[in-house]
């Protein structure tokens, strides 16, 4: 990728999963400001230069961000939005801790747009539209675009429709400025451990076709900050990419991606994890197993 002058991006969640993953590309290319409720993650390692802050502090009941975070958000170019609540998602319960993962997103948004921000990029999920995984699995959709309308049945899902759809409140314009928002719906960014998916083959098939490397994620995170101009077919600076490698056995579309930003993806499920799939899927029955491994 070619050399950029230094922006300032802020990083919300900058301890958890996804900002890990991310943060060496970051690291390497840019001025970060680290926010995170913890300066350490889950495994108890250090994260270097993070800011200790609790952003629902300044979220709930209403919009009241402190002197000290708006000073944060001054001079930043890009805001990677990943601070997020894990919530039970399919009890009734749900709803509350994803309504307060919307107040985030809502106070990050609105602080990005009062403080000049150009652009907010949001760590979303596939669950936005999980609801089509079962029309995709038996075979009454072939794949699934990011342009069809989001449905989920659950309050995870729910919560990312919710806060990609305010996002685009804030690119239309109609408040003021267009903020620049771009959603990123990750996929399965981990590594497939074969033994994990033993007595589930559909779950394995999934994974293949949801799975982004470290490489192409940081690939697609860059270009996302980066690319000069994301407005959409009708002029408004917003976009919903969804985060995959180049899957063989892709069942979401990221044309729109390819085309927009020029992401190119390195890596394809099918490649990396030839072996294990030759082992356990060629010649597995039809009960959901994936072959036996004792003995191979
Ligand atoms: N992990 C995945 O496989 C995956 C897949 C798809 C989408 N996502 C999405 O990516 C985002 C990040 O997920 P993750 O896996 O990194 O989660 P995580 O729990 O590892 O990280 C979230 C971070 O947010 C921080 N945080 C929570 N509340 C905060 C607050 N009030 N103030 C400041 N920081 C706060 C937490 O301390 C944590 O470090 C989420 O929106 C998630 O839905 C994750």
């Amino acid at each position: 990728m070619p050399d950029t002058p230094r922006r300032r991006v802020l990083v919300t969640g900058a301890a958890g999963y996804i900002a890990g993953i991310n943060l060496p590309a970051l690291r390497q290319r840019y001025d970060l400001t680290l926010v995170d409720l913890r300066a350490t993650r889950r495994d108890g390692t250090a994260v270097d230069g993070v800011v200790e802050y609790d952003l629902a502090a300044d979220a709930q009941g209403g919009y009241h961000p402190s002197d000290r975070l708006r000073q944060l958000f001054r001079g930043v170019v890009t805001v990677f939005h990943c601070a997020y609540v894990h919530s039970d998602w399919t009890t009734l319960d749900g709803y509350a801790t994803e309504r307060g993962n919307v107040d985030l997103a809502y106070l990050v948004y609105r602080l990005a747009y009062e403080e000049g921000v150009r652009r907010v990029v949001v760590a979303s999920s596939n669950h936005a539209a999980d609801w089509y995984e079962g029309p995709l699995r038996d075979g009454r959709l072939d794949v699934l675009s990011p342009e069809s309308p989001p449905y989920s049945a659950n309050w995870y899902g729910w919560g990312k429709v919710a806060y990609e759809q305010m996002g685009f409140v804030f690119a239309a314009g109609a408040l003021g400025r267009p903020l620049d928002v771009v959603q990123l719906r990750i996929g399965a960014p981990r590594t497939l451990e074969a033994a994990r998916y033993r007595d589930n083959s559909v779950g394995y098939r999934r994974d293949l076709g949801a799975w982004i490397s470290d490489r192409d994620f940081q690939q697609l995170l860059v270009k996302s900050i980066e690319a000069p101009d994301i407005k959409n077919e009708f002029g408004v600076p917003f976009q919903i990419f969804y985060g995959i490698s180049n899957n063989t056995r892709a069942f979401w579309s990221i044309r729109n991606a390819r085309r927009a930003i020029g992401y190119a993806p390195q890596d394809d499920s099918e490649v990396t994890y030839a072996d294990d799939i030759r082992r356990l899927l060629v010649g597995a029955d039809q009960r959901g197993r994936l072959n036996d491994l004792s003995g191979s």
